[in-house]
């Protein structure tokens, strides 16, 4: 292990094209907070590093979408996003964006750089350009058939409705996105990173130095050097980036993936110019003794593990990873989260539904984190970790604890007395929390080591739960003045303890206990609170979350799903050309209906008796899901084909067919008439 003197905390960029959900939070910043958290409480030198990603084609198309321009977007974004990472308590040190100068002027030298070693490969090659729109067409401008599963509207990278990755050129019949006219090929060069000259090197950095990365990290980055590595073109022809800086290179941006990453050293410049005390920003990127640290999402994994490393090492003065500790995914109530279904729970709608409720948030998906697999956020665990853990465990100790002070000894810190084998027992049992901790977080197992933080509340919820005080209190004020200074002294190991998971709940806690100091060092220690202290007022440190709270979230989700249903319904297909005499050979009417039941042993069937002005018929109708109650449609006008042979179904003859449609959750509809019509009459 070599001898780190700092270490550098970055946070993959959020793109400004929407704001942030719970997804962003669990797979990126939670932990890295956390972590960043941890560092300084222990005194450490870190810097934890932030920003939006404000380039790239998503940007411009929804600019073009929205009839404004992409800086209008990415200020909205970027403002939104900065905002819900501030109220979540995400502490970062700077919080910039790739459209600042200062990250623009970073970005051309690099390249530039690059460009004057001999870096690069030059290369012309055809891509598709919309003669209407006088541009070369990005892969996502360009739709088309999916040459795999054949639906319309597959992205010139990817068809959204089979998975399958893409290259415009496989497009079958492309269109532009832009002007839906037909684009033609034409040349246009580019510079392109030679990844492959880095294999050999990689290879050895990664798979033989970085044995200890992430399971899932090392077998991604494994999978992609024993494919082989290509060339990887790092400039785009379009209109919103960083110019390229070379000559003859008009009308070109520099790749979104070459900008973003350089916006960490960028925002870390924007920070120690502002901070001297920070030292110089070449100290945090160039010296061997910093360690850096990339937190991002799965799928950003060959960017920090292959393409950046290997753009730093061709520069030739910066320090690489020690580590990319990066999550899977999570999920949302067992679907994928998707912005564009809006399939999530938005971190600004959360606080609005769930005012001063970020720690439960940060608690649940520190629980639940995607750390080895992709993992399910639901609103009911989301509710159980709120009532049966941070409620019932944590939040009950401390209420007990500091409610029982505030009556038996006037909200003083009583004098502790002779220690029983119990209470000796409990001392051992939390003895060595500060070490497990340390030895979880360390190796980025944020999960593992909050569950450690919350079996400390647990020992002490216990501890409370078996001398019961608050009976002791009627004989023996001695033996509950020691019990409850140990609770003391256990509350304020949680305050520190769950610090760096509950930043909030952490303050409100030392402020109830009068805590000054919160050094990760003191943890373990049982002399945190003096006797005699006065502490503050005990207020309650988390509330439950009823039913109804989490159901209204049940319902919008829900409701979404029915939105996205509705809005993916594509009529079918034409039948081909009929006559009217086809027509005229089905005989349709229209009746009243007198009875209708259900038919027993068979769950979507119903039995109609009908008024047909003839006599009256007996229908039997799949339609049963659609109405619980069949009594109900007596009386309804119904529309029925009466000249198809009678058939035996459940052994009743049905004497005809109704006409029915499928509502959008896929159930029978009858049909009816608009206006009241006669029994018997004929549709046509
Ligand atoms: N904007 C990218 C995404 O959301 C992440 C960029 S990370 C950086 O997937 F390193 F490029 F900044
Ligand atoms: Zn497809």
């Amino acid at each position: 292990m070599k001898n780190f003197k700092r270490t550098l905390i970055t946070s993959a960029l959020p793109y400004a094209n929407g704001p942030v959900h719970i997804g962003h939070l669990a797979g990126v910043y939670v932990p890295a907070d956390i972590y960043a958290r941890y560092l300084r409480l222990k005194g450490e030198s870190v810097l934890f590093i932030g920003g939006s990603d404000e380039h790239g084609v998503p940007i411009t198309i929804k600019a073009k979408k929205e009839g404004v321009s992409p800086q209008n977007i990415v200020d909205r974004y970027h403002g939104i996003i900065k905002k819900s990472f501030e109220e979540f308590g995400i502490s970062f040190d700077v919080y910039s964006r790739t459209t600042s100068q200062i990250h623009h002027d970073t970005a051309s030298q690099i390249f530039k750089t690059l460009y004057d070693k001999g870096e690069f490969i030059e290369k012309t090659s055809e891509q598709y350009y919309d003669e209407t729109a006088h541009q070369f067409l990005a892969d996502r401008y360009i739709t088309g058939e999916c040459p795999h599963c054949h639906a319309e509207g597959a992205y010139g990278d990817q068809c959204e409705k089979c998975g399958s990755t893409l290259s415009p050129m496989e497009l079958i019949n492309p269109k532009s996105a832009i002007s839906g006219s037909k684009p033609v090929l034409r040349e246009t060069k580019h510079w392109y990173l030679p990844l492959d000259k880095y294999e050999t090197w990689l290879r050895q950095w990664i798979l033989e130095d970085h044995k200890e990365w992430r399971p899932n990290v090392y077998g991604q980055c494994k999978s992609w050097l024993d494919l082989g590595l290509q060339p990887r073109a790092v400039s785009r022809d379009l209109d919103w980036g960083i110019p390229v800086p070379v000559a003859g290179a008009e009308g070109k941006v520099l790749y979104v993936w070459f900008d973003a990453p350089i916006g960490y050293i960028s925002n870390t410049k924007e920070l120690c110019a502002a901070h001297p005390e920070l030292g110089n920003w070449e100290t945090w990127w160039k010296d061997d003794t910093t360690r850096l640290i990339h937190f991002i999402g799965k799928d950003n994994i060959v960017f920090h593990c292959i393409v950046f490393p290997v753009m730093l090492k061709a520069e030739g003065s910066y320090i690489l990873p020690d580590n990319v500790p990066s999550n899977e995914f999570l999920n949302l109530e067992g679907d994928k989260i998707s912005t564009s279904r809006n399939w999530a729970v938005w971190l600004h709608e959360y606080l609005r539904d769930f005012p001063g409720k970020q720690d439960v948030l940060r608690y649940v998906l520190t629980a639940n984190a995607p750390e080895t697999k992709d993992n399910d956020f639901t609103w009911k665990d989301f509710q159980t970790r709120n009532n049966s853990e941070l409620v019932a465990i944590y939040g009950n100790f401390i209420n007990r604890a500091l409610v029982l002070t505030q009556k038996f000894f006037d909200g003083k810190v009583p004098e502790m007395g002779e220690l029983t084998d119990y209470d000796k027992t409990t001392l051992k049992e939390f003895a060595d929390v500060k070490s497990q901790l340390e030895q979880l977080l360390d190796n980025f197992k944020f999960r593992d080591a909050q569950k450690e933080a919350m079996n400390l509340a647990r020992i002490g919820n216990k501890y409370l739960a078996d001398t019961e005080p608050w009976k002791v209190a009627k004989t023996d004020m001695v033996r509950t003045a020691t019990i409850l200074h140990l609770a003391l002294q256990i509350a304020a190991n949680l305050a520190i303890a769950f610090e760096p998971f509950l930043p909030f709940s952490s303050q409100k806690l030392r402020n109830m206990l009068n805590l000054k100091s919160c050094n990760w060092n003191e943890l373990g220690h049982i002399d945190l609170l003096k006797v005699g202290d006065k502490l503050g007022t005990p207020e309650l440190l988390f509330e439950k979350i009823e039913d109804a709270a989490v159901e209204a979230q049940i319902k919008k989700l829900q409701d979404t799903k029915k939105v996205n249903e509705l809005a993916a319904f594509k009529p079918a297909e034409i039948k081909e050309n009929t006559t009217f005499d086809n027509f005229c050979k089905m005989d349709i009417r229209v009746g009243t209906v007198l009875e209708c039941t259900k038919v027993p042993k068979a769950d979507k069937l119903l039995q109609f008796k009908i008024d047909d002005g003839m006599g009256g018929r007996t229908i039997l109708s799949g339609v049963a899901q659609s109405y619980p109650e069949p009594e109900k449609l007596v009386g309804m006008q119904v529309c029925f084909i009466v000249n198809f042979p009678a058939r035996k179904l459940k052994g009743i003859d049905s004497e005809g067919m109704l006409l029915s449609a499928e509502d959008a959750d896929g159930k029978l509809v009858l049909v009816s008439p608009s206006k009241a019509v006669k029994n018997g009459v004929s549709v046509g």
